[in-house]
């Protein structure tokens, strides 16, 4: 089914520092029931500008749990068409079209036993863990919840305002540890060490959201610590777009192993009913190909993050630029995210209707 886009009015547009705005959105009484959200679920939203449409998707800093309003909050990336048309252009009383709410960040254990929430956020990366740190909170899911906040200096501090003032309401609860990286050095191994020993590793759950390398770092430094697996959960906003890719130790091929087998000519796609037959290459993903001929394939973050581009893998090789949001029952019956998928062989047959 082709993805549908629905008009939010934006009530709202407040610059929370220079490069960081928060938009605040209604949303129209027949379409409230697919906007509820789960904590820290991301929009995707779709602009026209100068004629080219763009896709992007933004994490979503209100709580479920309060009576807030649909909130969320764009960082300017130097050279981004779409943050800085969003900062600039966008203004109170503008319609954006936006999907529903899609994403599986924020999960809990089944059995949750007063555990810590343990937040570990750089940048813009604070959106999604700032929905989390306030369903934590008001729905009193943990038991602490530590925010450990990693920005550049005081001037970039993100819902500085918001956060001292739940720092004031939940003393006993909310820990909140700046990283100041331009006083103190960026986040490195042995900082994190100094941190982590003073927290309950075994009893916590840990949400991440940050630069790539950010997130290896910490996630490395936690299994080692014997965290489990399970307990770590990161989101990534993949901000640098990734043109003619190249497979590499994260991805994941599907009937292949490293070498490309021929150059990649044919892609055989069963969309809606109809078989479509295009001109392939190695340099856009599987998705990508099938929009610029002018198709409709389902997508949305275009990050591996949802899963709404999946198709199955009938015929021919592939890779993946990495798991993304599968799991191994996904790939072991050749289910592929179809905008992280790049083509190995001549011939390339996918499926988006029959999964
Ligand atoms: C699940 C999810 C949640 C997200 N949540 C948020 C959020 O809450 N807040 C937020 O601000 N962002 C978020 N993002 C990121 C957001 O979707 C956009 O990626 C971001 O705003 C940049 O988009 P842009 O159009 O401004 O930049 P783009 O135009 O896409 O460019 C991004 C960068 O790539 C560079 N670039 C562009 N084209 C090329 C090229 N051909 N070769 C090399 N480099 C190039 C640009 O110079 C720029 O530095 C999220 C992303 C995902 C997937
Ligand atoms: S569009 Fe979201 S995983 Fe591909």
């Amino acid at each position: 089914m082709p993805v549908q886009y629905y008009p939010l009015k934006v009530i709202k547009k407040e610059f929370e520092t220079e490069k960081t705005c928060s938009f605040y959105f209604e949303v129209p009484e027949q379409h409230k029931a697919l906007f509820t959200y789960k904590t820290a679920q991301f929009l995707t939203f779709r602009f026209l500008i100068e004629g080219k449409e763009y896709v992007r998707s933004y994490s979503i800093a209100s709580s479920p749990f309060l009576e807030e309003s649909l909130r969320t909050t764009v960082g300017q990336v130097k050279d981004g068409i779409v943050s800085n048309y969003l900062l600039s252009h966008i203004k109170e009383g503008d319609q954006i079209e936006s999907q529903a709410p899609l994403g599986e960040f924020f999960q809990l254990p089944k059995s949750l036993k007063s555990k810590d929430f343990i937040l570990f956020s750089a940048g813009i990366g604070i959106t999604p863990l700032f929905s989390i740190l306030k369903t934590a909170l008001s729905a009193h899911l943990a038991n602490k919840v530590y925010l450990i906040f990693s920005i550049s200096n005081l001037n970039h501090w993100i819902y500085q305002k918001e956060l001292k003032l739940l720092e004031e309401q939940f003393k006993e609860q909310l820990i909140i540890k700046l990283i100041l990286s331009q006083k103190e050095g960026r986040l490195d191994n042995k900082k994190l060490q100094q941190i982590l020993e003073t927290l309950n590793l075994k009893e916590s759950l840990f949400y991440l959201c940050g630069p790539k390398d950010y997130m290896k770092m910490i996630s490395e430094c936690l299994l080692k610590s014997e965290v489990k697996k399970e307990h770590i959960h990161t989101e990534d906003f993949k901000i640098i777009p990734q043109r003619g890719p190249k497979p590499d130790e994260n991805s994941v091929f599907f009937n292949a192993n490293q070498a490309p087998s021929a150059e990649p000519k044919i892609l055989k796609t069963t969309l809606n009913g109809e078989i479509l037959e295009i001109p392939l290459n190695r340099e856009k993903s599987l998705l990508e190909q099938l929009i610029d001929q002018g198709y409709n394939p389902p997508f949305s973050c275009t990050s591996g993050s949802c899963m709404t581009c999946m198709a199955k893998l009938k015929e021919g090789k592939v890779f993946q630029l990495e798991e993304g949001i599968l799991d191994e029952e996904n790939i072991k019956n050749l289910e592929i995210l179809t905008c992280q998928c790049y083509p190995l062989s001549e011939t390339v047959s996918i499926d988006y209707d029959n999964l």
